[in-house]
């Protein structure tokens, strides 16, 4: 998948005198069934997660809290999205490498994926990707 097809999403708001509460529901704001939430937090200084790619998962990344930012590679392109919103998401399909960095130290990561977790799915080696995609060239990510 290219990245193209990954892109930010409106996460619908609901506010009264009471508060606020985003919600997410398959079929509507995600087209796949959710089956796993994980959700990262307290990360420490420049520390970056991800560094890998996924064969068939597909992913909805939220920031809940604070900001950071996620980049993109398809083999091909990159791209980085700010996340500092909780009404906006960033849907991420299969075959993209992906980082994340740049966490403010209150950041508070919310991640929706449409299968449990199969180590399996991973591709974490950057050449192994390459050689997935076609044409690329490996990138460094720093
Ligand atoms: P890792 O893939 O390194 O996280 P990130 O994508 O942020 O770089 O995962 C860290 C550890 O947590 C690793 O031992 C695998 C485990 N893990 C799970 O058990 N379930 C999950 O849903 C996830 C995302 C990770």
């Amino acid at each position: 998948m290219s990245i193209g097809s990954c892109k930010l999403i409106d996460i619908p708001l609901k506010s009264d005198e009471r508060g606020s509460l985003v919600f997410v529901e398959a079929g509507e704001q995600i087209h796949f069934n959710i089956k796993r939430n994980y959700i990262l937090f307290g990360i420490k200084g420049d520390e970056e997660r991800g560094h890998h790619a996924h064969k068939e998962l597909f992913q909805l990344v939220m920031c809940l809290n604070g900001s950071f930012e996620v980049e993109l590679f398809d083999g091909k392109k990159r791209k980085t999205f700010a996340l500092d919103s909780i009404t906006r998401g960033l849907l991420i399909g299969p075959m993209v490498w992906r980082v994340l960095r740049k966490f403010s130290s209150d950041a508070v990561c919310s991640v929706l994926a449409s299968e449990k977790y199969d180590e399996a799915d991973y591709i974490r080696n950057m050449d192994d990707f390459v050689t997935l995609t076609g044409d690329g060239q490996s990138v460094k990510f720093e």
